[in-house]
């Protein structure tokens, strides 16, 4: 594993970037295969038939429409008109108070284009929170590659203003993030704090394990002392159990934070824990382009990039 994390984990995570080894992996079909375990399916009407399922499981959602680094407009555009769509068809559950959310990713958005790309992401996401008002679905604001960081932090400073509950997402394993969570624990807001699933270099996260989960640690007491409503997304019975504990000590009603699991990993744990009366939301992607989140998928587990190979090489 400590091979894993030092050598093969950086390069699988970069090659999500390369568009040869993505436009190749999305002709094979086998491929899509080992995908559909952790991605609802290509279309909308999977999306609506996965909320349906965790609906009737007691679970809550959110529902990621795939994209990410965009550098042209009418693509930027067209995630606008899949969001749209997608809420329009969310309006139509009877869900309780709370549990339809839609993430998105202001790279999707065109946060990356060249001319402009702050205020068309910013246009597009409050184009997005309109509609989901609306339709009584929440948004919340996926976390990318430090890079990006500070950008997107104003715009959902900035949109916040207008729609208070928009949401977004802390990396704990960015050296910053413990500020951030200061500054989003005093205000009230809604945070998904993770642990981070881009390659970083050293100088901005944490490059161990043991310090990442320590600063995961850190900053969810932070939250959870605060005044807002943490979301605690992690599948790492440490962090699950850390939370449960702090909410305790911190004498948080139940409703008043929640855990948050992928679509497809420790779906089990998921079913306990909303059995046993927690908020759960689960995280479901869908659409075509699914390569950058299955690559990161396979880069958090060892034993996941085995059974891809395995079904390849079977395949
Ligand atoms: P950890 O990686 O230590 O895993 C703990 C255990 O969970 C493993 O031992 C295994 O059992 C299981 N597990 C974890 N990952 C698995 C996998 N891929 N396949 C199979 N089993 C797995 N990241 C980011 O950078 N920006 C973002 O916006 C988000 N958004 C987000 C939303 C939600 C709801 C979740 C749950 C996660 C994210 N992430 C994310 C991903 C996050 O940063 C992190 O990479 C993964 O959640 C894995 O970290 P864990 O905390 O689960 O622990």
């Amino acid at each position: 594993s400590a091979l894993f994390d030092s050598v093969l984990r950086p390069v699988i995570t970069r090659a999500a970037g390369s568009q040869r080894i993505k436009q190749t992996s999305q002709r094979l079909p086998v491929t899509e295969r080992v995908v559909d375990r952790f991605v609802a399916g290509e279309s909308e009407s999977d999306a609506l038939a996965a909320i349906a399922d965790a609906l009737g499981s007691g679970l809550s959602v959110t529902i990621d429409h795939l994209g990410e680094d965009t550098t042209d407009e009418t693509q930027a555009s067209a995630t606008v008109a899949a969001y749209l769509s997608l809420l329009q068809g969310m309006s139509q559950f009877e869900a309780p108070p709370g549990a339809l959310e839609v993430s998105l990713k202001l790279t999707a958005l065109g946060q990356c284009l060249p001319r402009h790309g702050r205020k068309i992401a910013e246009e597009n996401t409050h184009t997005i929170c309109g509609a989901a008002a609306a339709a009584g679905v929440l948004v919340t604001v996926d976390a990318e590659d430090h890079g990006t960081v500070d950008e997107r932090l104003d715009i959902v400073r900035t949109l916040r203003g207008e729609y208070p509950e928009l949401g977004t997402v802390l990396q704990a394993y960015l050296r910053r993030t413990e500020d951030d969570c200061q500054e989003f624990a005093a205000s009230g807001a809604r945070i998904r704090l993770c642990k981070g699933a881009y390659s970083e270099p050293a100088s901005v996260a944490y490059p161990e394990r043991s310090l990442i989960d320590e600063a995961y640690l850190r900053c969810l007491r932070i939250l959870m002392k605060g005044t807002g409503y943490p979301m605690v997304a992690s599948h790492d019975p440490t962090m699950i159990e850390a939370a449960e504990l702090m909410a305790i000590e911190f004498g948080r009603e139940p409703h008043s934070w929640e855990h948050q699991m992928l679509y497809g990993i420790r779906a089990d744990e998921q079913q306990r824990l909303a059995t046993a009366g927690h908020a759960v939301r689960v995280y479901i992607p869908y659409g075509q382009e699914w390569y950058g989140y299955f690559v990161r998928r396979l880069a958090e587990k060892p034993a996941n990039l085995g059974f891809f190979l395995r079904a390849l090489v079977s395949g």
